[in-house]
């Protein structure tokens, strides 16, 4: 049952020696935006368990208001690169790949508590959520100077070794404010309609194929709901996710990852294919799934300390086999124990362990 999961994934841009992905975890370990050695004796723990390709926790571009905790990683400055270059080396020492998670928390970000706190937050029309305005809308230049600096965290990303890299589009943060019209109420060419809703990522994805090279792997997270509103939706029907995805499909994505908080949830009535399935029908592209892999519950209760029963991963695997997604992305259980991987190829599911929400800040 489990070969599937276990047969390499080969693109022409990307091997990897299994379908598991290691699913991006915000763990604010990083003392002024600095990976040390222990972040990357994490990432090198999860690659000697068997993980194919290990997503980063989200890392912030060289924007002041880009952060939201002076502890989460940042992917610019020297110090910062060669932490991350330390990571890169331990995890493909593991025979291991590895991308950053690239990050801009946009409205999310309480300017009170984070660095700069004098400067204002960031978002498409200033709004965290419909009706709360925070700030003014982002000027055109501030966009700008956004795109570029993903573009070069992609390119410092290109030089010191790393597979490809992710670009958080999902769950509310800044680009997906622009996704969404609840947050984007623009009336200019970066607000309206769907496709210019779509223009901010699709600025992001051309700069960076701009600034590496054509063979370099970029991944794309997206998701329908919002930290801001469980139950939003970008598209509402497969005709509506065609014309939302094809023109991210067409800048160069070459990876969606499709986010959503049970992956045996079928997207739209009338068939049982998950975000992922449907994606990869409608793109052509690779498709990474997530969301309760291995347990039970939803990672929203990990935020307030609730833990997580385990699960039998065999629907899973049948979705697999059916060809509906490529890859498998696994959040709180490799959280929780670095060797699932392995577990799972060996079929020790006796030894799988369940998810103890007690453990977010001790977990390593
Ligand atoms: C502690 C924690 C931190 C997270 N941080 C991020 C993040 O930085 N970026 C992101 O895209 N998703 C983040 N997520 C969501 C996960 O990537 C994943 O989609 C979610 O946990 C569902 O997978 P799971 O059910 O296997 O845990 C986080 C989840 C948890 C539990």
């Amino acid at each position: 049952m489990t070969t599937t999961l276990f047969t390499p994934y080969k693109s022409n841009k990307l091997t990897l020696n299994n379908r598991i992905v290691m699913a991006p975890m915000t763990r604010q370990f990083s003392p002024n935006g600095i990976p040390t050695s222990d972040v990357a004796g994490y990432y090198e723990r999860r690659a000697k368990g068997g993980t194919g390709l290990i997503i980063t926790e989200g890392t912030t571009v060289d924007d002041k208001v880009a952060t939201m905790d002076a502890n989460i990683p940042q992917f610019h400055g020297e110090q910062a690169l060669a932490g991350w270059k330390e990571v890169v080396n331990r995890v493909h020492a593991e025979d291991g790949k590895i991308m950053p998670q690239l990050w801009h928390v946009g409205m999310a970000r309480v300017a009170q508590k984070a660095p700069f706190p004098d400067l204002p937050s960031a978002g498409p029309s200033g709004l965290f959520k419909p009706g709360k305005q925070c700030a003014d809308p982002m000027s055109t230049k501030h966009i700008e100077s956004v795109i570029d600096a993903f573009a070069k965290a992609a390119s410092d990303a290109h030089c010191i070794g790393m597979d490809g890299v992710e670009i958080h589009g999902a769950h509310g943060y800044l680009i997906d404010q622009f996704f969404w019209e609840g947050t984007n109420q623009r009336t200019d060419s970066w607000g309206g309609s769907m496709e210019n809703r779509g223009r901010f990522a699709v600025e992001i994805i051309k700069a960076i194929r701009a600034a590496t090279s054509p063979d370099f792997p970029i991944v794309l997270r997206y998701s329908q709901w919002k930290q801001q509103d469980y139950t939003a939706r970008l598209a509402n029907s497969p005709q509506e996710l065609e014309q939302f995805l094809t023109p991210l499909s067409d800048a160069g994505v070459d990876i969606f990852h499709c986010s959503q908080r049970r992956y045996w949830e079928s997207e739209f009535d009338g068939s049982t294919l998950n975000l992922a399935g449907w994606t990869k029908k409608i793109t052509g592209k690779s498709t990474i799934t997530v969301g309760s892999v291995g347990l039970n519950d939803d990672f929203f209760g990990a935020f307030k300390g609730q833990g997580s029963s385990t699960r039998s991963v065999d629907d899973l695997l049948e979705r697999l086999n059916d060809g509906e997604f490529d890859l498998v992305a696994v959040g709180r259980a490799l959280l929780q124990d670095p060797n699932w991987a392995n577990k799972i190829k060996d079929n020790r599911t006796d030894e799988l362990e369940q998810y103890s929400g007690k453990a977010l800040a001790t977990l390593s």
